[in-house]
């Protein structure tokens, strides 16, 4: 029997931080003790009137199948909740319902893209952009997040990298893994860029209630752009569900029947249960997300300045989500090598910045949706490696 897979496997990229879980992992069954900083996912519990909605459900008999799109509930509550937050009127009918916010991602960039067709995407960014868009097919055009202007892009940048056979450009704000954001400023003039291109947007918008002091501002609320925009949103990171898969999003018309096949040929529906959790976290009460900000808050205020104290390490204020991006050049060493090195010497585990794309490389990922205490062990033990370690000349 032969072993050859897909050639077209080969486009297909992935998300370091499973990988870098999986080793860190391995090391704590060999009897290491490691801190977790690399995975991107809340360490908060899921609120429990949330999960007593989901149990419910599962008492009731929502153990089927059900409609592809998604309950017509959690259409409409995802509607209400979107048009309420961002200050738009979305008919829950443009509204899908998917096992988590990455599948609009997949399905979105498959919709829309044809092989030969560009795709403007942030880099350093959420990696699997840059993988669905290969996969698709299609060229990624990658747009620098620059550390001087806070991670974020100017217009010009964004002007000179559009052409005619750009299909879609991909927003994130806020960002993973840099904690920049997209203000209404900037979008107003991506706005009135995109005025003169006919391309799709993809707006990845899971961070948006994690923002310290801005107002989340989102593309499709700019003229002309809703019914272009792929406005993508989920519960993993604002109701700390990323175990429950449940993401959605409001989609322009031409996209929801496509959109639902391609779900149809996948995974189908999304579990009922779980869906009529998110019409319960959608209704509120909203306490338990102010207060993981709340906390996420004052891990920030110790990791930035705990980062900036380390030799060779400036780390710039993040304004959303709850990664920091230090910038490490000064430190002499390459961003995998001092991850890898961190790993194994500090036992502590984080993302180089190149896991990110290639204008990551100099900066190293860290989440802090870790407690306050394992933040400040990390940062000691960070501080003796990067004492110990010999810059390569
Ligand atoms: C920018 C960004 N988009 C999408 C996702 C995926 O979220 P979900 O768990 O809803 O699939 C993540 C998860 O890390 C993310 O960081």
């Amino acid at each position: 029997m032969t072993e050859q897979l897909a050639a077209s496997l080969d486009r297909l990229g992935t998300e370091t931080a499973f990988e870098t879980l999986a080793r860190a992992r391995a090391l704590e069954a060999q009897g290491r003790r490691i801190i977790h900083l690399e995975i991107g996912e809340p360490d908060f519990p899921t609120a429990p009137h949330i999960v007593e909605a989901a149990a419910k459900a599962l008492r009731d008999g929502h153990t089927h199948y059900c409609a592809a799109p998604g309950l017509p509930a959690l259409r409409e509550a995802a509607a209400a909740y979107l048009s309420r937050s961002r200050r738009l009127e979305i008919d829950p009918g443009r509204v899908l319902v998917a096992p988590g916010a990455k599948p609009f991602l997949f399905f979105g960039v498959l919709a829309a893209c044809d092989p030969g067709d560009e795709v403007i995407y942030p880099n350093p960014g959420f990696p699997i952009y840059e993988s669905v868009i290969r996969w698709a097919g299609a060229t990624p055009v990658p747009l620098p997040l620059v550390e001087e202007r806070g991670f974020a892009f100017s217009a010009g940048d964004l002007a000179e990298r559009l052409t005619p056979r750009t299909k879609l450009v991909i927003l994130n704000s806020p960002a993973n893994p840099t904690g920049g954001i997209v203000d209404r400023a900037l979008n107003a003039e991506i706005a009135k860029l995109l005025a003169d291109h006919d391309c799709w947007i993809l707006s990845d918008e899971v961070y948006s209630e994690l923002l310290y002091d801005d107002e989340h501002d989102t593309i499709a609320g700019h003229e002309g752009l809703l019914d272009r925009t792929i406005l993508l949103d989920g519960f993993s990171k604002t109701f700390a569900m990323t175990g429950w898969r449940l993401g959605y999003a409001a989609l322009p018309p031409a996209f929801v029947e496509p959109v639902t096949r391609l779900m149809i040929n996948s995974v189908s529906c999304t579990p009922p249960a779980v869906q009529l959790a998110g019409v319960a976290a959608l209704e509120g009460p909203f306490d338990s997300v102010r207060e993981m900000l709340a906390e996420f808050r004052r891990r920030r205020d110790v990791v930035v300045p705990g980062l900036n104290a380390l030799p060779g390490v400036t780390c710039v204020v993040p304004r959303g989500a709850f990664y920091a991006f230090p910038n490490i050049t000064g430190t002499g060493l390459g961003a995998r090598e001092l991850a890898e090195a961190l790993l194994a010497d500090a036992g502590v585990a984080l993302l180089s910045g190149t896991a990110f794309g290639e204008y990551g490389e100099g900066y190293l990922r860290l989440s802090y949706a870790t407690a306050l205490d394992q933040i400040e062990e990390a940062l000691d033990a960070i501080a003796q490696t990067l004492g110990s370690l010999q810059p390569q000349p």
